[in-house]
């Protein structure tokens, strides 16, 4: 089988209208715009209405990056959703994305936690290596707002909801030039949502004792974070057969500014290369990285030949890195 380039063929993004601020959060929590802004960078996110669902927000998101691309829902051949906050158990969202989009093609959803965009891109991209399929919708989507716990101060403040989408096909030049994903399942305790699978189904007891919300262990995933967003980074690069001059913008996963800005100084790169948006949006999970890539985009960050590395990290915990020549 033929080994073909792959590239990003168009690229789209939503958030939804509803804006939350630090001071709005102060109303609900005993906390401060203060303490969030210090902590995280972190000063406004968007949340869905209550009848929103992930699907709705990646439509929308899939609708702009099937534009960009000069495509129709018919041309696609593959839709894979990365989210941690599907519609429902079953069917997949990607399956109810394919509905409302009137597609035809199959879809499933990929679970990565915040690494989810990356781990999808790259299954996507082995698709149209292969020459099996030439149109592939990837997109990440969250509504981590339905599984926040409103009470928990520690975590309600992080988050937000989001859809960002990457239409990728086959390309002569550039294109992607690396990959590489890890996990260790290990840590996992240290970002879960406990409850509602078969280890605890829902039940009285699991509502009661808010097991069906996000538990994190912020300090450990914190640690976590900064140290694979680091060997990532670098192992991405050296399989891109490039050195860290070579890369014109970092787009890092946007959980919190002092986890982007230790990286930086990990790795020795001026902290304006790396792309930040999380002070609008904080983290949106499996939205981030591409939707930071779609704000890029239409600042002008990124032009022809542009060399990117993505990276990210999550629940499983996960983690991924690619570079991009765009
Ligand atoms: N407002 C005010 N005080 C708070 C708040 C809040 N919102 N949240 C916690 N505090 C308090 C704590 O209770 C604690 O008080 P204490 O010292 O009296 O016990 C104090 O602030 C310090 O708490 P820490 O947890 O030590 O604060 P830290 O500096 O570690 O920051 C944070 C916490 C922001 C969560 C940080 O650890 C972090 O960003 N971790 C990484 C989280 C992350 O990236 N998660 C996403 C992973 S991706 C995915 O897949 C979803």
């Amino acid at each position: 089988m033929p080994i073909r380039k792959v590239g990003v063929r168009g690229i789209g993004a939503y958030t939804p209208p509803k804006v939350v601020t630090n001071f709005d959060l102060e109303k609900i929590v005993e906390t401060s715009d203060e303490w969030i802004f210090t902590r995280t960078g972190i000063r406004e996110r968007r949340i869905a209405e209550p009848d929103m669902a992930t699907s709705d927000l990646s439509y929308m998101a899939s609708k702009i990056a099937l534009d960009s691309a000069n495509l129709t829902p018919g041309d696609l051949d593959l839709i894979i959703v990365a989210t941690v906050t599907p519609d429902m158990f079953f069917p997949a969202t990607a399956c109810i994305l394919q509905d409302k989009l009137g597609a035809t093609c199959p879809g499933f959803d990929l679970s990565a936690g915040c690494s989810g965009l990356i781990y999808a891109l790259s299954v996507g991209a082995q698709f149209i290596a292969n020459g099996m399929y030439d149109n592939i919708l990837v997109v990440g989507g969250e509504t981590l707002s339905k599984i926040i716990d409103w009470q928990d101060r520690s975590t309600c403040v992080l988050f937000g909801d989001a859809a960002s989408a990457v239409i990728l096909g086959p390309v002569d030049t550039g294109g992607f030039r690396s990959f590489v994903l890890g996990a260790d399942g290990g840590g996992g305790k240290l970002l879960e949502l406990p409850a509602g699978g078969s280890r605890l189904p829902a039940s009285y007891e699991t509502i009661s004792q808010r097991l069906h919300f996000i538990k994190m262990n912020g300090r450990d995933v914190f640690k976590f974070a900064v140290r694979v967003m680091e060997e990532a980074s670098l192992e991405a690069i050296d399989k891109a057969g490039l050195t860290l001059k070579d890369i014109d913008l970092f787009i890092p996963h946007q959980a919190n500014i002092r986890i982007i800005e230790s990286a930086a100084e990990r790795l020795n790169v001026p902290k304006d290369k790396f792309f930040v948006n999380l002070d609008r949006y904080g983290n949106t999970s499996s939205a981030s990285v591409g939707l930071a890539l779609y704000e890029a985009f239409w600042e002008g960050k990124i032009q022809k030949g542009s060399k990117i590395l993505m990276v990210g990290f999550g629940a499983g915990l996960t983690w991924g890195a690619c570079v991009l020549e765009w």
